[in-house]
């Protein structure tokens, strides 16, 4: 495993985790323990791979990047009240995230889930906001990608097979659309919309579509396959739970080497989804890559 991403990516990775926080400092309520709990679960952590995907896939149509921005944190909004619950005592029982206590851990668990359900609230207001695109039917179609990758035919039915699927013995095709749905239909948001500021049309999106699909299922292998033999310290989160759990994985049903296999594979695919973008779309293809290779 390599850990450093090439200079491009690795330039990319560093803008957009300050033009994240940036943001969400300006935006997110200030006051109370609401508002401190809010910004304790979305500032500085995370790889702020979704907010980056997004804005790779708007800047290779011509959007406007501090819209673009916007979008990105509405993302990241749901991505980081996802992490909040499932990190609850009755989801998996994280006492760390990020390289600090959990939300539940620093707030009590009450606090964490009202954080996490205003987080899902703010990432709504801000894509309605006019600020996010003058054209009502981009901020309308932003808004529908995002409630369908997060509600119960996206992220959080992909949390419900996964808790339902504790200590069953799932195969392949069911942890693949487990996979999908908890982690895959997020990420392939982030670049639907890019692509819908960028002004795609639908028929226009079929490939970034297909990129889309192998990076998500290569990105959950690769959380697998950390929780696996990864490094807690890098991390930031305890690692070695998911079997114990009995959680259904990719690792857990083909064994680390094929599922390592497997998310190598996803990211060729990814990258060959690419093939009608040139240099433009580097960024897109070094990000695949990092993925995989990543050690956090
Ligand atoms: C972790 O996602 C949770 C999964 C969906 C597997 P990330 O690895 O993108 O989380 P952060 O925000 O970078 O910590
Ligand atoms: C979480 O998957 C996916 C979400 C939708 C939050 P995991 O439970 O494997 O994520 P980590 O390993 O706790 O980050
Ligand atoms: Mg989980
Ligand atoms: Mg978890
Ligand atoms: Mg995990």
């Amino acid at each position: 495993m390599t850990a450093v991403p090439d200079p491009l990516l690795k330039d990319a990775l560093a803008a957009i985790a300050r033009d994240v926080d940036t943001m969400f400092d300006a935006l997110l309520p200030g006051e109370g323990q609401l508002g401190e709990a809010m910004r304790y679960a979305a500032i500085g952590g995370g790889k702020r791979l979704r907010p980056l995907l997004l804005t790779a896939t708007a800047a290779l149509h011509g959007a406007d990047r501090s819209q673009a921005l916007r979008a990105a944190i509405a993302i990241e909004s749901i991505h980081a009240y996802s992490l909040a619950h499932d990190d609850l005592p009755c989801m998996d029982d994280d006492a760390m995230r990020h390289g600090k206590p959990s939300l539940h851990k620093a707030f009590g668990e009450a606090v964490a889930v009202l954080a996490g359900d205003a987080l899902q609230s703010f990432a709504f207001e801000v894509l309605t906001d006019p600020a996010t695109s003058g054209d009502p039917f981009v901020r309308s179609e932003l808004v529908r990608v995002l409630a369908m990758a997060s509600g119960a035919a996206g992220m959080v039915g992909g949390q419900m097979l996964d808790i339902a699927g504790e200590g069953q013995a799932l195969g392949l095709p069911e942890i693949t659309r487990m996979q999908q749905l908890k982690t895959g239909a997020l990420l392939s948001a982030a670049v639907e919309m890019g692509a819908v500021l960028g002004k795609l049309p639908p028929e226009g999106r079929t490939h970034l579509k297909g990129y889309a699909r192998d990076i998500g299922l290569a990105f959950q292998i690769a959380d697998d396959l950390l929780d696996h033999t990864g490094d807690e310290a890098k991390a930031g989160k305890a690692l070695r739970k998911d079997a114990e759990a009995g959680k259904q994985t990719f690792v857990a049903v083909l064994g680390e080497d094929r599922a390592r296999e497997q998310a190598r594979m996803l990211v060729d695919q990814a990258i060959a989804h690419l093939g009608s973008y040139g240099q433009e779309a580097d960024l897109l293809r070094a990000l695949a890559r990092y993925i995989v290779e990543r050690d956090h």
